[in-house]
């Protein structure tokens, strides 16, 4: 007897355990990594239009998905799609979607359409939707009913934690190969028109004194909103009011089954400038509201920007404020019009742990003028020559990026005079120019539209990988002295099951005037070195 328990427990440990294997968000250092299947993993993704959740519609999502070669797709599960009556379930659309998910070898995100979407309810049943009395809106600040639900309405909270929950448990019963690596919680939370809910409920919090995780998170020390927070007042209240629901519904789910969740955000108008929260989506994760929701969600794992501005500028600056060492950096969405490609780079030397084009299928729809006037050959080329370039290496890439060793570049604006980038890699500088022939040291020009990026990791001393398209690289001393510099070895290869196959050495004219990057894939592996 006293044998088949020690057998039995040796067994147990000789086994990953079932929690072990979960993908899960690791952070060291300040730096993130999403590990799945045990390994950091750079999700190269896509996010369907907002009604492919059918069956029927799959046939138009796979070709463009496999075309684009990604290797996680967003699609919504929708409130009204999972219970459409009270109490009574239906999960054939997510048994069809993973059959089909593990069929293409992708991985999938669900995004829970419920109690937000894009701010409003509409995803929600008619059961809840229809019903203000126990599922109630807000109020607006002149005290009339406002089209978002309030998220003070404790039968709310339960009506949608209670589905989420059911949606977890199947995820757990049906999939065991975490095909699933992530779930989106709700989608663009938060309000227009109102900066805050002014429900009964909602003005006697407001009232009251600030949460103490909240005043934690910010320094401060006892008070209301009001006092604490001045003009954020509305902004921090309600975006704590959002974020603590969101947080409760994710909670009840990770209790089930721990995959990483996050929420998403409709951005302000500017990364730059102070707006009022009456004119955009207040209390949703915007970059103004990101520490609001550090310290009102603890169970979401990181927030994410939905990048839909083309400004270069504009989109460095929410890169950013993302990218935080408390906030792991994923493009949960973005434009997928042709100019939009090229920040896949900019994204993944920050240390991305993914991207993700919106409205990625051929179901008819487009959401131009966000995004691409039509989901052309020449847009899924765009966006899919970065995914198919990284997927080999996209391993090796998360990796470097956990450590820190990743750099890279996106094509500033056609505007910009310059046409270059300088990025510091520490000793090293690399200077990106985009749009010169690949012959002689002609001024960079810019190419016939923004569309050239770099991507470069360190791969040892001295020691690059370099990939990426039209656009020129070349290095130097950070601290130049005189020293000479040269590239000493040049090898183009390309990755087989993560191990470097070398193809050639680059020299001559592949050389001599920086190392020119064209539309075909190719991936470098650079050596730097002196003499003296
Ligand atoms: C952002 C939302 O999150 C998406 O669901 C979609 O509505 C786009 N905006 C617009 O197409």
């Amino acid at each position: 007897m006293r044998l088949r328990t020690l057998f039995a427990a040796l067994m147990l440990l000789a086994q990953p355990s079932f929690a072990a294997d979960i993908p899960h968000l690791e952070t060291k250092d300040g730096r993130h990594a999403l590990i799945v299947d045990g390994e950091p993993f750079l999700m190269l993704c896509a996010q369907v239009n907002n009604s492919s959740n059918w069956p029927a519609m799959l046939p138009k999502v796979w070709p463009v998905m496999d075309e684009l070669g990604v290797n996680t797709i967003q699609v919504p599960i929708a409130w009204e799609q999972i219970e459409p009556v009270e109490g009574q379930f239906d999960f054939s659309f997510l048994d069809q979607l993973l059959t089909e998910a593990r069929a293409h070898k992708v991985r999938l995100i669900p995004l829970w359409f419920a109690t937000w979407k894009n701010t409003g309810p509409a995803y929600a049943p008619s059961w809840v939707k229809l019903d203000n009395t126990r599922f109630p809106r807000m109020l607006n600040g002149e005290g009339k009913v406002h089209y978002a639900l309030s998220p003070f309405a404790e039968s709310t909270l339960a009506a949608d934690t209670k589905a989420f929950v059911a949606l977890m448990e199947h995820i757990k019963k049906v999939d065991k190969q975490n095909t699933i690596i992530a779930v989106q919680v709700q989608n663009e939370p938060g309000t227009y028109g109102s900066a805050r809910d002014h429900s009964p409920a909602a003005n006697a919090a407001f009232a009251a004194e600030v949460p103490e995780a909240v005043r934690a998170h910010f320094g401060k020390d006892k008070g209301t909103w009001a006092e604490l927070f001045g003009k954020n007042a509305d902004l921090y209240f309600h975006s704590w009011a959002v974020a603590s629901y969101i947080d409760k519904v994710a909670a009840a789910g990770k209790a089930v089954k721990p995959l990483p969740m996050y929420a998403n955000a409709a951005l302000q108008g500017s990364p730059f400038e102070y707006q009022d929260p009456n004119t955009f989506a207040s209390g949703g994760p915007s970059h103004a509201a990101i520490d609001a929701w550090k310290a009102s969600a603890p169970h979401i794992d990181w927030v994410s920007p939905d990048i839909y501005n083309p400004d270069h500028a504009a989109y460095m600056g929410f890169l950013d404020h993302y990218t935080r060492p408390d906030n792991a950096l994923f493009v949960a969405e973005t434009g997928n019009a042709r100019h939009y490609a090229r920040y896949f780079y900019a994204a993944i030397g920050r240390g991305a742990i993914g991207f993700s084009p919106f409205g990625m299928d051929r179901t008819g729809y487009v959401n131009y003028p966000l995004g691409a006037p039509k989901i052309s050959d020449e847009v899924i080329a765009l966006f899919g020559r970065n995914y198919h370039l990284f997927a080999p290496m996209q391993r090796l890439w998360a990796k470097k990026a956990f450590e820190g060793k990743v750099w890279g570049s996106s094509e500033p604006t056609a505007e910009d005079a310059k046409h270059t980038e300088i990025l510091n890699l520490g000793k090293y500088t690399a200077t990106i120019s985009y749009g010169r022939p690949q012959f002689g040291f002609d001024d960079p020009k810019g190419n016939e539209f923004p569309m050239g990026g770099i991507a470069i990791a360190e791969m040892g001393p001295d020691e690059y990988l370099v990939a990426g398209f039209q656009a020129r690289v070349a290095f130097a001393f950070t601290n130049d002295d005189g020293t000479p510099l040269l590239m000493d070895r040049v090898e183009e290869g390309h990755f087989d099951n993560g191990k470097w196959v070398f193809d050639r050495l680059w020299n001559g004219d592949q050389t001599d005037y920086g190392l020119n990057f064209t539309s075909a894939q190719q991936v470098l592996k650079v050596k730097l070195a002196t003499y003296r």
